[in-house]
């Protein structure tokens, strides 16, 4: 018997995906398939698969000409499969000619000629793209316009900055109604007290909101703004790219697992130097303060952990200004019934920028920059069982993100990456903070 082995993504299954496989399937008598996991697809600069590999299985399935259909999850692991498999042929499309040819140390290697005009990346292409409006002036704007090149599907078409205008090749409206006319989405950056106005507005003209967390700077109206939403079917997302990346997801999953106990305690630091955000010359017009800027992120993995509901929490803060509207570097610590937690945040000091999650039986280590990391380790007491973990991160998670974001539009379902509850507490700890509430002051 003449075994025939094939890989492939197989998203948005086409006429192209058919010939190849019935040819393939024509070389022998047994034809196995390989089906990319989503994981794979990542590191391989893959990242926008509309079909899950679940959905992509059960389409090379349909086509009735796969004997057996395994997963392929990781570099190297076709030579694993011809061997354990006693494969004789290897085949791909001509798209991979030359690619391939180490694998003929092992078995044939057949480069079958590619069908001419489909792919699935142009099938993609084709369907409607998601306008998506930038409002605000910061330099991620910059930085979310670049990534939204590596997701199709998705269309940056204009910025409101306030009426300015930053660079000559997007389109900068002179107001935020007309940015709205424009567009199905926005991506709101606007300074932390316009986000409760800039969200609504984009809600109450059934627009879909992507913002730079906290939502709102008082509890209240986030809920308020999650009520429209849900109301209207939105998506209503809090963009904190760290929830994004994969390495934070699989992190978390490992953390709640108890792989290492029961957690105790939940410790991050998160700090970048702000130009000019000292005490001789503040530059108060920036108004991302080291609690808006940092305090989400950072406040999203204990809230993820333990949950909202906390027994008690203190601020202790260093303000740079008379007026007190921007702090320099805070520390807030929680305590909840089974556990504590404390995150440190700075705009106007600088620190390790790591986290550690304590647990019963060993802890979860995330080095700096934790926030963007694509590697941690979880240690025990005897460092021969400690565990390291790789992951794959493009574009620091945002390009991650815009593809959750657009696919929560498409699907008309709220992602699960950051709840409603959590960014609802996020606007809370905001509040008590602006409030002063149980702040010590240094
Ligand atoms: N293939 C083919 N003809 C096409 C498209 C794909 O023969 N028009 C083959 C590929 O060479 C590969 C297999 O089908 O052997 C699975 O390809 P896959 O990468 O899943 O499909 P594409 O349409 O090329 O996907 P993408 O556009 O995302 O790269």
């Amino acid at each position: 018997m003449v075994k025939v082995i094939t890989y492939g993504t197989y998203d948005l299954l086409h006429y192209g995906h058919i010939r190849l496989l019935e040819r393939a399937k024509a070389l022998g008598d047994y034809l196995i398939v390989g089906v990319t996991s989503d994981d794979y697809d990542k590191t391989r600069g893959k990242i926008n698969n509309q079909q899950t590999l679940m959905e992509r299985i059960a389409g090379v399935k349909a086509t009735g000409l796969a004997d057996e259909i395994i997963i392929e999850e990781y570099e190297g692991q076709k030579i694993d499969d011809i061997q354990r498999y006693g494969v004789d042929i290897f085949t791909v499309g001509s798209d991979w000619e030359g690619k391939f040819d180490y694998l003929n140390e092992y078995c044939k290697v057949v480069y079958l000629p590619r069908t001419e005009g489909v792919s699935s990346t142009e099938i993609r292409a084709e369907k409607r793209k998601l306008k998506v409006g930038v409002v605000g002036t910061t330099d991620f704007q910059k930085k979310f316009i670049q990534e939204t090149k590596f997701v199709n599907g998705v269309d940056a078409v204009g910025v409101y900055a306030g009426g300015k205008k930053f660079s000559d090749d997007m389109v900068y409206t002179d107001t935020y109604d007309e940015l709205l006319d424009m567009v199905d989405a926005v991506y709101i950056v606007s300074d932390p007290e316009r986000h409760y106005e800039d969200v609504k507005k984009a809600l109450l003209r059934n627009k879909h909101v992507l913002c730079e967390s906290p939502v709102a700077l008082k509890r209240s109206e986030a809920e308020e703004l999650y009520s429209i939403a849900e109301e209207r079917k939105l998506t209503l997302m809090d963009a904190i790219k760290t929830a994004y990346s994969t390495a934070y997801e699989r992190l978390m999953l490992l953390a709640k697992g108890g792989r290492i106990g029961k957690i105790v305690s939940v410790d991050n630091v998160s700090t970048s130097l702000r130009e000019k955000l000292n005490e001789e010359g503040t530059d108060l017009t920036n108004k991302w303060s080291s609690m808006c800027g940092w305090a989400p992120a950072a406040l999203l993995p204990i809230f993820q952990i333990f949950g909202t509901d906390y027994a008690d929490k203190s601020f202790v803060t260093r303000f740079i200004d008379k007026e007190k509207a921007i702090d320099a570097f805070t520390k807030i610590d929680f305590i909840y019934e089974n556990g504590m937690a404390s995150v440190k945040v700075g705009k106007g000091a600088k620190s390790e920028g790591e986290m550690v999650i304590t647990g019963t039986k060993g802890y979860i280590y995330v080095p700096a920059p934790w926030w963007k990391t694509d590697y941690f380790e979880i240690r025990y007491e005897d460092p021969q069982d400690n565990k390291r973990f790789f992951y794959q991160l493009d574009g620091e998670g945002i390009r991650y993100m815009i593809v959750t974001f657009a696919k929560s539009v498409e699907d008309h379902r709220l992602p699960g990456y950051i709840s409603k509850d959590v960014s609802c507490a996020i606007a809370g700890i905001m509040e008590d903070f602006i409030a002063g509430k149980n702040m010590t002051e240094i």
